[in-house]
């Protein structure tokens, strides 16, 4: 079977499209036919950096991926039998790149409803959660006033529309000229921001999911009493209240927001989708272009 393999830290060029034994069903495991899987900054980052997130993704050769959504064709005998020829979300740290996957963590594997398809469940491989928690915790601090940096991204549209509208929470969303328009086909009722048109504050939060030092510069020269929390940076090197913040996989996180896929409260944003052939071409595309919405990978 075809499986997408990082064998150096050399980057995109270096990938390896190689074919590997399919995995053996064990008691314990559940056999997935591969669909979609999603390309993340963060994948892109781990294949020149071994240090880029806080696992280890050191050694190599690995199957690269992290999630993605495929067909159920074959369950382990301690498995739940019901689950063959289920259409899952899977979390898959040890690689999901692969035409078929065993996942054999139950707490990983997510059934999708009906009304949920493969496209929109396999943007969900990183969740907002941690900025909600931000914000919440800078709420009972007394700040209102949130800057959002990267609002066109994926991660920051899941945000946008989880932030409930009744909480007295004032967003910011900070949008580069060449992703303006495409923030206000996404939320037509929001307006945007560039730094030149942020009005200036006494105490405001910048939540940075964008990673640029510079456009985090600009903001704080804005803001009299500035605090920061990135999802992107592991350091700042200003002299400003500072956390990097890191995602904690937490099941009931992913079930509630596929329900909420499923009850029509979330749309999923998503870019194009290329063949897993076309690995190098996906990558590419995502690391050199402005954020469309999740880029996807088939492998059918
Ligand atoms: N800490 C965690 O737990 C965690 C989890 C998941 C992801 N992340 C990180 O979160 C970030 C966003 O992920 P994503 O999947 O949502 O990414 P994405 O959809 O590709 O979006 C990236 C965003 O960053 C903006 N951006 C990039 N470089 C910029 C620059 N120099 N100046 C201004 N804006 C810039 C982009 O603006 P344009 O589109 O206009 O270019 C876009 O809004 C990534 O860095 C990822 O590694 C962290």
């Amino acid at each position: 079977m075809l499986s997408i393999q990082q064998t150096t830290f050399n980057g995109i060029d270096d990938l390896n499209l190689t074919q590997i034994n399919k995995p053996v069903l064990t008691k314990n495991g559940v056999l997935i036919k591969m669909d979609l899987a999603p390309i993340t900054p963060t994948d892109i980052k781990r294949e020149i950096n071994p240090n880029a997130t806080t696992e280890s993704f050191a050694e190599l050769p690995r199957t690269i991926g992290f999630s993605g959504v495929g067909t159920v064709i074959e369950v382990g005998y301690n498995r739940d039998q019901s689950l063959l020829d289920q259409r899952v979300f899977i979390m898959q740290p040890t690689g999901s790149y692969s035409d078929y996957v065993l996942s054999e963590n139950s707490d990983w594997l997510f059934p999708l409803p009906d009304n949920v398809d493969n496209a929109s469940a396999t943007t969900l491989t990183a969740t907002p959660l941690v900025l909600l928690n931000s914000i919440k915790k800078y709420q009972n601090a007394g700040i209102t006033d949130f800057i959002l940096t990267g609002a066109n991204s994926v991660i920051g549209q899941y945000l946008l529309q989880l932030i409930d509208p009744n909480e007295n929470i004032h967003i910011y969303p900070i949008v580069s000229s060449a992703s303006k328009d495409y923030f206000s086909q996404q939320f037509p009722n929001l307006q945007s921001y560039t730094t030149d048109t942020l009005p200036s504050f006494n105490n405001a939060a910048i939540l940075d999911i964008a990673g640029s030092t510079a456009l985090i510069s600009r903001l704080v020269s804005k803001i009299s009493s500035p605090v920061l929390t990135s999802i992107a940076l592991m350091s700042y090197e200003d002299n400003i209240p500072f956390q990097f913040v890191h995602e904690e996989f937490d099941r009931d996180v992913y079930q509630n927001l596929i329900q909420k896929l499923a009850d029509r409260q979330l749309f999923a944003p998503i870019d194009r989708i290329f063949s897993a052939t076309q690995i190098k071409d996906a990558q590419h595309y995502t690391q050199e272009n402005h954020s469309r919405g999740r880029v996807l990978v088939s492998f059918n």
